[in-house]
């Protein structure tokens, strides 16, 4: 290939990325990408016109402002265009940008007027006799869309004009942005998310959505807002004089403009006010992208004119950019303290937004198929004010040849259990359970808990240190800690007495009951109730590992995922190992109480009010004791309530669904006709 075939070949390919996002943003309303990638792509391409104007080709967009009007809504060809404005990123760009305006007016005082950069949609609405008759979008410059009757439903908007201080004048065309401000925008979207339907990925979306809308009173449910930057024409003439007067002026009829504006006398203070509006960014009530710096005098403006479709006298300063293109140098899986697997992106390190960004979560498996990210590929990663990093999007353009597709691992990367995913679930996990070291620190928690094995002495401070230590690898380590005292006392804090008091705690947890140990292991799905029903119903540890799945599913509280949940639990060598080495430490329980000494098997009771001559939780193991489940709500299916002072809704429900009701003496003396129940 020439050198001039490689030029016009890569220029034909950033035109076509921008007519696609081009496309995607002005006629879809759904933005593919961040608007700072869309000028990166952009600059790229002016650049290389620049550079090789002989290659530039007819259908660049370098010399167009944007896309088409949709069918639905009436076309209209705006009178004065509307232009669009050219961008600088940084104080050297801005400064050529006031160098060019003083090579033009030699020996004339610039001020400069500068004005927040609305994300919004820019829109004109036409005032006859001080009566707003039409409101058009943008469209692609020339011609845009009427949307007159959405137009009227935005509230600050002044659909009359009226001015004690100013006349109305008989045509007013006035410029300015429609906006979600962010408030209204959080609100709606809490309230979609309440009610299960769509919400908006940023306020710009929300604004553009509602605007479109064929039905006014979709738009007018919206809290949209209109700010007004500019008059594109006034009969008869306003006689204003600058930009800022204008301003100042249409605020006489009750038009919103930008909650900070500023008057500047040299460029230096233009910068000043850059760095000051990007600070106070985060406390503005609305989304903004940068200034708008505009040459204040309007007959400056003038003389000054336009160059292709931007004006000379003004230009946009952009903030950093929220989102860069990167490279994915590797994926790699964490485990999680619960043994979730999470890929996370190793990223070539880039600045967004001001803060270096080298990793990136994926989420979750299907997250990596939906991106289709793979090791190697640009990708753009977005982050706005404090949230997270994410990749955003994959450029497939930019994809090398030999990447391959990401697939789940087999195998936990730390302790290399197989890795499972139950179908239907979105998450895959490391079946290590009780081996897996990522997911020690929670076992052991979980297992010196007081529902479980109830080891009250061996607190975070414990764990941590000994973990430290190497002294427990897996909660079998427990039972083998008093093999190490010497070094326990080199802890500190840790004296004599301390040590003792642990060991006495661990030896006292070895006498527990079939289902504290049952929960203390940890299945997933298996919580406290869970534990008790399968203790009961299995009688033995032995029984409850050689169930099969069938047998697991017809137990009172067992659900089938949980039921394979357990059978993955006991098919895992490392757990079996575990187990084992806890009954050798002398771990041990009473036998169960029998389903036939269980008379109320399979019921459903509720405890509510104040009881009292026993806690809640000593009922509630009465009753499981007897086997009944104990759950938190009346339905139909509630065998009784026991309702104790001060019962509220629940005993109305229960009432009203005619469950049977009993008071704490009733109660007792039912539980009394079973006997000692422990
Ligand atoms: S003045 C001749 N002032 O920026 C163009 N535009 O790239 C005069 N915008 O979509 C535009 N805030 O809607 C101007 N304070 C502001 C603005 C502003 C946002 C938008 C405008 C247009 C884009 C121009």
């Amino acid at each position: 290939m020439t050198q001039d075939s490689t030029i016009k070949a890569q220029m034909r390919q950033l035109i076509q990325i921008l007519a696609k996002h081009n496309h995607a943003y002005y006629v879809m309303d759904q933005p593919t990408i961040e608007d700072s990638e869309y000028d990166q792509l952009f600059h790229q391409l002016k650049a290389l016109e620049q550079q090789y104007p002989e290659c530039i080709q007819a259908d660049t967009p370098t010399n167009k402002v944007g896309g088409k009007a949709l069918p639905k809504f009436e076309s209209i060809t705006h009178v004065v265009p509307m232009l669009s404005l050219g961008n600088v990123f940084n104080q050297e760009d801005l400064f050529a940008f006031a160098r060019r305006i003083e090579e033009r007016l030699p020996n004339q005082k610039i001020q400069y007027d500068v004005e927040l950069k609305f994300d919004g949609l820019a829109i004109s609405l036409w005032y006859e006799n001080g009566i707003l008759v039409r409101g058009v979008t943008r469209g692609d410059g020339e011609t845009g869309e009427d949307i007159t009757q959405n137009v009227k439903t935005i509230r600050n908007l002044p659909k009359v004009l009226s001015s004690a201080q100013v006349s109305v004048p008989a045509l007013l065309e006035v410029r300015g942005e429609v906006l979600m401000p962010k408030a209204g925008f959080e609100k709606l979207n809490a309230e979609n998310e309440a009610k299960g339907e769509k919400t908006f990925a940023n306020p710009r979306n929300a604004a553009a959505g509602s605007l479109r809308q064929l039905d006014p009173a979709v738009a007018a449910s919206r809290p949209l807002a209109f700010y007004a930057y500019g008059i594109a024409q006034c009969e008869p003439n306003h006689g204003l004089t600058s930009m800022s007067e204008s301003l100042q002026w249409l605020t006489n009829f009750g038009f919103a403009v930008g909650e900070r504006h500023f008057v500047c006398d040299s460029i230096q203070e233009v910068q000043e006010k850059y760095e000051q509006i990007n600070a106070e960014r985060p406390n503005l009530s609305v989304e903004i992208d940068g200034m708008v710096v505009k040459v204040d005098d309007l007959k400056q403006q003038q003389q000054l004119g336009f160059l292709s479709r931007e004006p000379r006298w003004a230009t946009a300063y952009k903030f950093p950019a929220v989102a860069a293109l990167t490279t994915v140098e590797n994926i790699d899986w964490q485990v999680g303290r619960t043994g979730t697997l999470t890929p996370v992106a190793r990223l070539n390190p880039v600045a967004v937004g001001g803060v270096t960004v080298s990793n990136v979560t994926l989420h979750n498996i299907g997250e990596i198929h939906r991106l289709d990210v793979r090791v190697g590929d640009t990708v753009s990663v977005y982050r706005s004010g404090d949230v997270i990093p994410k990749v955003e999007k994959v450029w497939p353009e930019f994809r090398p040849d030999d990447t391959v597709e990401v697939h789940l691992p087999e195998n936990c990367p730390v302790c290399e259990s197989p890795v499972v995913m139950p179908e239907g679930e979105a998450l895959a996990r490391c079946s290590g359970g009780l081996y897996c070291a990522a997911q020690r620190i929670e076992a052991i928690r979980h297992f010196v808990s007081r529902k479980a094995l109830d080891i009250e002495g061996l607190g975070d401070r414990w764990v941590e240190s000994l973990l430290h230590l190497d002294l427990l690898k897996n909660v079998a380590d427990i039972y083998s800690l008093h093999e190490h005292r010497e070094q326990l006392l080199t802890i500190e804090k840790m004296g004599e007495k301390s040590v003792q008091n642990l060991f006495d705690a661990i030896e006292n947890s070895k006498k527990t009951t079939l289902a504290a140990f049952i929960y203390a292991l940890g299945i997933r799905g298996v919580g406290e109730t869970t534990a008790r029903m399968l203790a009961n119903t299995f009688q033995t540890l032995e029984a409850l590992q050689n169930a099969d799945i069938e047998t697991l599913k017809k137990t009172p509280d067992v659900g089938d995922i949980t039921a394979e949940w357990i059978i993955d639990f006991f098919q895992a060598p490392h757990n079996l190992e575990v187990v084992q080495r806890l009954l050798e430490a002398g771990i041990h329980w009473d036998a169960p109480i029998a389903p036939t000494r269980q008379p109320l098997n399979g019921e459903s009771w509720v405890i509510t009010g104040t009881l009292s001559q026993m806690g809640r939780d000593e009922a509630t193991q009465m009753l499981q004791a007897l086997g009944a489940r104990v759950s938190g709500s009346i339905s139909s299916k509630t065998k009784c309530l026991v309702a104790g002072e001060k019962a509220g809704s629940k005993l109305e429900k229960a009432e009203k669904l005619g469950v049977q009701v009993m008071n704490e003496q009733e109660f007792l003396n039912f539980v009394a006709q079973y006997g000692n129940i422990e």
